[in-house]
């Protein structure tokens, strides 16, 4: 079967990176979420985005009126998945939610389909028993900020056959990127390590080990990592971070704690980028998107 429609549920940090890679890859991209204000937010990022790619000649002019011809909007998402041929759900890593969300989907969309979330860290045997279809549904896992980032993550559940498996594989290299196939496990490989490590940053900001800029300038130049971990938690969003904890504190036990500076943050809507604070500052719109 031929993959010319996506659906994207859920507009917010990665549901609009998803759909900005998707469209801009060829595919009739329709972006649904239930907040006209996210949609309108994402639409702005994303002809931001675009703006500083033709700038650095990254993507042509011409590239850029396919994408936004490629890309629709819509807040109903039941009718949108009626005519579709994939579905990618990217809404927030909450169990129930997603199970309502997916519901839905699986109501709705053609029973043929496959469905693919994004989740970081929740079990897609577990996300397969809220439809009918659970051998069409796996993890698709992709990484923040996703138009430059080369992984993605597909993970499996009991059910999951192959042919759905070999799906995601072909819309992930349409979408240029590569593939790593893992076995399910609470946090796959990249979240579960991102975590402990991000955690564990959280916690040394929390004892006064050193300020927040000394801990990332640590990481960053003494561990050669991209990032330092307070920084990508800010890309991430302290909320998703935290999500992701409290279902590895959950899961897999005390290591993964979530530390109570962390719960602080999020009390406070200190959220990251997204919302303009985290554990530093982000004053402008364009400051918050990661080119
Ligand atoms: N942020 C990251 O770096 C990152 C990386 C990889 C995977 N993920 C995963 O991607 C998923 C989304 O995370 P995010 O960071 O983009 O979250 P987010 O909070 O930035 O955005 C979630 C969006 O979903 C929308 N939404 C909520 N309920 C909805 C519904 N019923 N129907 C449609 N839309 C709905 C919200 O309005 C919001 O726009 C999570 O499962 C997360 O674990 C996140």
């Amino acid at each position: 079967m031929t993959i010319n429609k996506i659906t994207v549920v859920g507009a917010g940090v990665m549901g609009r990176g998803i759909a900005y890679v998707s469209a801009l890859s060829g595919f009739q991209t329709t972006l649904v979420d239930v907040s006209g204000e996210q949609l309108k937010n994402a639409l702005q990022e994303m002809r931001i985005l675009a703006d500083k790619a033709i700038a650095r000649n990254k993507i042509t002019e011409s590239e850029a009126g396919h994408l936004f011809t490629n890309l629709h909007t819509s807040l109903d998402l039941a009718s949108t998945v009626k005519d579709t041929d994939y579905v990618i759900e990217a809404v927030p890593e909450k169990r129930d939610l997603k199970k309502n969300v997916l519901e839905t989907i699986d109501a709705h969309a053609p029973k043929h389909i496959v469905i693919a979330s994004n989740t970081s860290t929740i079990s897609p045997t577990e996300l397969g028993s809220y439809t009918k279809r659970p051998e069409q549904v796996a993890a698709m896992h992709f990484f923040n900020p996703v138009h430059r980032m080369q992984l993605v993550e597909i993970v499996k559940g009991l059910e999951t056959n192959a042919e759905a498996v070999g799906i995601i594989r072909e819309v992930a290299e349409r979408m240029g990127k590569e593939t790593v196939e893992v076995n399910e496990f609470p946090g796959f490989v990249t979240s579960r390590i991102s975590a402990m490590v991000g955690n564990e940053a959280f916690y040394m900001l929390q004892e006064g080990v050193a300020s927040a800029e000394d801990i990332d300038k640590a990481i960053k130049l003494g561990l050669n990592y991209p990032m330092g971990p307070l920084e990508l938690g800010d890309l991430v969003g302290l909320d998703t971070r935290l999500n992701n904890l409290k279902y590895l504190h959950e899961t897999l036990g005390e290591k993964f704690r979530p530390a109570p500076l962390l719960e602080q943050y999020v009390k406070a809507g200190r959220l990251g980028r997204k919302t303009g604070r985290g554990v530093y500052d982000y004053t402008n719109v364009d400051e918050r998107i990661k080119k």
